[in-house]
């Protein structure tokens, strides 16, 4: 049996999704199973034949982090340590999901998994700390590090583009940090493939769609896929600005792109490129716009 934590989240959502349309055995379990509450975690397993945890839950508000260093590192640090002793205790495996604001961004080409870690944020260091807790105690982990993820069910840059093309004449975005988005399905797909393949090559992957791009091409592709499908009818000038002209309290990195060698070596799981993964996002009808508009992003 599968046990999803962080099944009302953005990617718990989609991974949930995948459980339940393939038949899987699973529970699935958000803040109701406190990941900071190591009784209620090993309350809500005891009686159950777990052999596979899947964690999507975290705390992933990264201004908001740098206000609150206690409470990110209670839910990304401590969290996953809780998690990665019940693993043990059930000889469960284990999938978590990192970040790769773990890297300080300053590395030119892709970020391979064997990099040396350094974040520059509190976010980052907490989730650092989540992926040291885990190796520390537990060998049986598959630790999947992903970056600018979007998808149907939280905020996300694209729902915050469409809204901003619905409500301004002018939109201005970053254009000096570099990344490749990942659609949340894409991924979920990934944890999947890793859970269906039943290898045992543990350790740290990386996994977001393929090619490299800064926010601004971004919103310009977001734009340009919006008007067409008719998401978006009027004129918005897009501004190109840098970091220094968007200060936010927490630091990103400069370049989040991630090799995705490894996992696809590894697993054999396709990645698709990011333009065919928005795309299919835009796609009208596939879910209701309404509902993204209303997010406060
Ligand atoms: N979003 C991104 O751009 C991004 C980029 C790179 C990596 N990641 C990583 O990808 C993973 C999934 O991200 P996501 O965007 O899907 O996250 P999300 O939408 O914020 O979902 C996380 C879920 O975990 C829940 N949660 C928070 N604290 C909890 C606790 N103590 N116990 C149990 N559940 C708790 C949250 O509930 P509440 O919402 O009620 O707090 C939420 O339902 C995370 O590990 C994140 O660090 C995300």
């Amino acid at each position: 049996m599968i046990w999803l934590i962080g099944n009302k989240g953005m990617l718990g959502t989609e991974v949930e999704t995948l459980l339940k349309n393939r038949g899987m055995e699973y529970v699935a379990t958000d803040l109701e199973a406190d990941i900071t509450d190591m009784e209620r975690l090993r309350e809500f397993a005891a009686d159950r034949p777990i052999s596979w945890i899947v964690n999507c839950s975290a705390y992933t508000a990264v201004d908001r982090a740098e206000e609150e260093p206690e409470k990110a590192f209670r839910i990304n640090a401590d969290g996953p340590r809780n998690i990665a002793d019940l693993a043990k205790a059930k000889n469960a495996k284990l999938i978590h999901i990192s970040t790769d604001y773990v890297f300080d961004g300053l590395k030119e080409g892709d970020y391979a998994e064997a990099d040396p870690p350094n974040p520059v944020s509190v976010y980052g260091m907490s989730k650092h700390r989540g992926e040291i807790n885990i190796a520390e105690i537990y060998h049986r982990y598959f630790i999947i590090r992903t970056a600018w993820l979007y998808g149907k069910h939280g905020p996300n840059f694209v729902a915050t583009m469409l809204r901003l093309f619905a409500e301004r004449k002018e939109v201005r975005v970053v254009g000096d940090q570099f990344g490749s988005p990942t659609y949340a399905p894409d991924l979920a797909a990934a944890v999947l493939a890793i859970i269906l393949s039943g290898s045992d090559s543990f350790g740290i992957y990386h996994f977001s769609n393929e090619g490299r791009i800064s926010w601004f091409d971004f919103a310009r592709e977001i734009y340009r896929i919006a008007m067409e499908k008719g998401l978006v009818t009027r004129e918005v000038a897009l501004v190109e600005i840098t970091t220094k002209d968007y200060l936010t309290k927490a630091s990103r990195p400069k370049n989040a792109c991630l090799s995705k060698e490894k996992i696809r070596s590894t697993f054999n799981i396709p990645v698709r490129t990011w333009q065919e993964a928005l795309d299919e996002y835009l796609e009208m009808g596939s879910w209701k716009w309404g509902q993204i508009f209303k997010l406060d992003i």
